[in-house]
């Protein structure tokens, strides 16, 4: 046993559990008429439902208690004092500078003002391609911009275009290349000319194997489709914290957008990384976009933590996983424009948080991370939500909604909402066989038929949801949700003494893959891998 699981605050919410479990929610919602208000919380124009969470005051007291034995408090200052709690890269993790208003000074250096000069390159570079100051090497302005990049160098701003569209402009059109798979590369440059193409490559280290074959498989595309190499300079254009490799693929500083290794690749889209972002909504939006995420930073650096929310997120997520034994965690945005929201969130969470190895080099022994998946609403109730309502795992869920949307249509947005609500209501109350049936006999059902479908129509209910509605999904609160997310995620790391901030289990597949594709392009015989490795590989040889 661990310190953590060993300790008294860990205990006595195993305890608490075991005695909680015996109620379900309907029976907390019927004990107590003030739940809705004791379990929510306001943060500007959205707010916050876990009334729907199975706790207590006792509970939240409880984890509020384990917070405080892992330091929380103390940590969340370490992280905006600029320590290096990356500690296995010796790296701060300062992302919350990039939207600071505050003068942020690391290892003496003022870093506020390095952020400002690069924010300035932006936003004259995204004004230059938008009134036709910059053109492409025919003279003609840009009308297509490519968005080279993988992992946090592409979710970050996938997701933010699309989910702020209503804002974006029409005079540039936004492609994503990520997959090293070419036929994304193929779909994406079939349709565009390279006289009015722009490519960003986007990549912290700029080394990133899939990241640097589109790249390089573009600029061949462009220099033998009308443009060359002298032009390549006016075409492609770079943001990395490598300057080295970006001179080296062959694209001048004054080309560069950099950013610092203090900034996590999932936690990028705020720094340069956002410069697509920046070129489809202009530099207010994503202004407006990194106010809303500063104002979620001062609330989660400031607030008391049992009103601070990415604190009662981030306990929630613990209490499920590591008391309730629910390991999948489904993001569910009743918002189009959020359609990339799950994945986006996926990285966060699961790239953040997937570790079994403690600050001190330990294994745990309690589970950490958990499965992040989902897809918009409705869509999801047609697909998967069976599983949710009535298969045998409790799964987890939050219920994400505007409550304006961006383009009314008849009274289409109030059913979404009403989709929404019924939702949370039936996963949390379920039916019973008593209701079930009531119903099946006031359908004219005989009893016999009706002892044939009754098992098949109740529903255990008592599945946790959360609730997060807000106004509109403008800049700002799209910054603050996403702030939200990356602290709850970080409250999550701290109770699990887990570093958040690196990422080490994506590198044996790299290396690994970096031995096969040789093997791929020979003759030779191959017997280095295990059974199944040789023989997947002969069978790609054979037919290739
Ligand atoms: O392999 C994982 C990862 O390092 C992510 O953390 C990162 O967001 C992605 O690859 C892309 O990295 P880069 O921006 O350096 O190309």
């Amino acid at each position: 046993m661990s310190a953590l699981t060993e300790s008294p605050a860990w205990l006595a919410v195993e305890k608490h559990q075991s005695t909680l479990a015996q109620s379900t929610l309907s029976d907390l919602f019927k004990q107590d008429n003030h739940r809705f208000d004791r379990f929510s919380l306001q943060f500007e124009d959205m707010l916050v439902d876990f009334s729907k969470q199975h706790i207590t005051n006792q509970t939240i007291d409880l984890l509020l208690a384990l917070a405080r034995h892992q330091n929380l408090e103390q940590w969340i200052g370490h992280m905006f004092n600029g320590e290096k709690i990356n500690s296995t890269e010796d790296r701060a993790a300062l992302h919350t500078a990039l939207r600071s208003k505050k003068t942020v000074v690391l290892d003496g250096e003022n870093i506020s003002h390095k952020i400002g000069i690069v924010f300035e390159r932006m936003a004259r570079f995204s004004t230059a391609v938008h009134n036709g100051e910059l053109r492409g090497y025919s003279g003609k302005p840009f009308s297509d911009v490519v968005n080279i990049g993988i992992g946090g160098s592409d979710l970050g701003p996938l997701m933010v275009t699309e989910a702020l569209k209503p804002y974006g402009s029409n005079k540039i059109q936004l492609h994503f290349v990520s997959n090293v798979d070419g036929v994304q590369l193929y779909e994406t440059l079939q349709h565009l000319n390279p006289a009015t193409t722009l490519f960003i490559i986007a990549s912290k280290t700029f080394t990133t194997q899939e990241t640097m074959t589109n790249a390089y498989s573009a600029r061949e595309w462009f220099v033998t489709h009308g443009g060359n190499k002298a032009t390549v300079s006016r075409h492609f254009i770079a943001v990395s914290t490598n300057q080295d490799a970006v001179r080296q693929f062959g694209i001048e500083t004054d080309n560069t957008f950099e950013f610092w290794d203090w900034v996590g690749g999932r936690y990028s889209l705020w720094s340069s990384i956002g410069l697509s972002i920046v070129l489809k909504i202009g530099m207010d939006n994503f202004q407006a976009l990194l106010a809303g995420a500063e104002a979620m930073d001062q609330h989660f650096e400031t607030t008391p933590l049992q009103h601070n929310i990415p604190v009662i997120l981030g306990l929630l997520a613990i209490w499920q996983i590591n008391f309730n034994g629910i390991r999948s965690h489904a993001i569910l945005p009743y918002d189009q424009y959020l359609h990339r929201f799950p994945a986006y969130l996926q990285q966060l969470e699961m790239e953040s948080n997937g570790k079994r190895i403690t600050r001190h080099g330990e294994i745990v022994d309690y589970d950490t991370g958990t499965i992040i998946w989902g897809e918009p609403g409705t869509n999801g109730q047609h697909a998967f939500y069976q599983l949710l309502h009535q298969g045998t795992q409790t799964i987890s869920a939050d219920f994400l909604a505007p409550c304006q949307s961006q383009h009314p249509m008849g009274n289409h947005h109030q059913l979404l909402l009403a989709n929404f609500f019924a939702q949370t209501e039936a996963l949390m109350q379920g039916k019973n066989n008593q209701k079930a049936h009531a119903e099946l006999v006031s359908q004219g059902f005989s009893e016999e038929e009706i002892k044939k479908l009754l098992p098949h129509k109740t529903f255990p209910g008592n599945r946790p949801t959360t609730s997060i509605l807000f106004k509109k999904l403008d800049p700002r609160t799209l910054g603050t949700l996403i702030a939200m997310y990356e602290h709850k995620v970080y409250v999550q790391s701290i109770i699990w003494d887990i570093n958040p901030f690196d990422q080490w289990g994506v590198e044996l597949g790299k290396q690994l893959t970096n031995k096969i594709l040789p093997e791929l392009e020979q003759e030779k015989a191959i017997t280095s891998h295990d059974a199944s490795t040789n023989g997947l590989i002969y069978f790609f040889r054979n037919n290739q």
